[in-house]
């Protein structure tokens, strides 16, 4: 086995540990008290078992993620960007009723080739950091248009930002960054390693700008027809 390996395996085995002692220690304490204990503390040690297994679930996921996001396991075929954008957002509305979600999408966008499940997963990971990371009333703004020959999705926040000495750690494995957001949300720090890596299996290029109002992620696509390159070159 290789050092990233055993370091990937070493690090996976913390984040299990730590909400399954909690699960366990929640439920014992049930089990064996449970006459002795509050109604109200029942209600919270139950509150807490469900968002630790909500975590652990959360976590299996991203690990399956990891070890099929190699370009192997991909099906390109044509899709339709805006489409899939429009799905995901109804699905992350779902889960943060405080924020507004706002799409400025190109129409006649040409399709682009890449696998739907990890153009969707992108997009979720994407949006989903978008809101985590921003105060509840703020507004995510998912745009596509096309710059150089080239599908651009953008997903801009108006959340709390990153710092520029944190740059080089955003899309590594399991970071996660100090804002005070961080240590009131949930996450394993996988969500942008595993976006980056698709992203860039699939020929695409991902950046990012941010400041103290808010972070903007930039994901460039190549179109599926080459024909559409050649009529967008015309226009432009
Ligand atoms: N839009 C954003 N605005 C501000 N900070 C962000 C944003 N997106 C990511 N971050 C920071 O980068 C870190 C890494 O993001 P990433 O999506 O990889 O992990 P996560 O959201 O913590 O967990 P996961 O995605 O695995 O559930 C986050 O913990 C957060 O601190
Ligand atoms: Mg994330």
């Amino acid at each position: 086995m290789s050092t990233i390996e055993e370091e990937f395996i070493s690090t996976v085995s913390h984040e299990l540990r730590t909400p399954l002692t909690s699960i366990r220690g929640f439920s014992q304490t049930l089990l064996n008290s449970w006459d002795k204990i509050k109604d109200e503390d029942k209600k919270k040690f139950i509150g807490i078992i469900e968002e630790q297994s909500n975590r652990l679930i959360h976590l299996v996921e991203n690990i399956l993620s990891v070890s099929k996001m190699n370009a192997a396991s991909q099906v390109l075929k044509e899709v339709d960007v805006n489409k899939n954008i429009k799905k995901i957002i109804s699905l992350i509305e779902a889960q943060y009723k405080t924020h507004t979600f706002k799409l400025e999408l190109y129409s006649n966008l040409p399709t682009a080739l890449l696998d739907e499940d990890k153009f969707q997963q992108i997009m979720t990971n994407l949006v989903d950091n978008a809101a985590k990371y921003s105060e509840s009333g703020k507004t995510v703004t998912v745009t596509t248009e096309v710059i150089e020959n080239k599908i651009c999705i953008r997903v801009e926040d108006e959340g709390v930002g990153i710092k520029p000495e944190d740059y080089s750690k955003l899309f590594k494995k399991f970071s996660r960054l100090e804002n005070h957001l961080t240590s009131k949300t949930q996450g394993n720090g996988l969500g942008l390693y595993i976006t980056k890596q698709l992203v860039e299996n699939m020929n695409g290029e991902i950046s990012f700008e941010s400041s103290k109002q808010g972070t903007t992620f930039n994901v460039l696509f190549p179109f599926y027809n080459q024909e559409d390159a050649l009529k967008c070159s015309q226009l432009s």
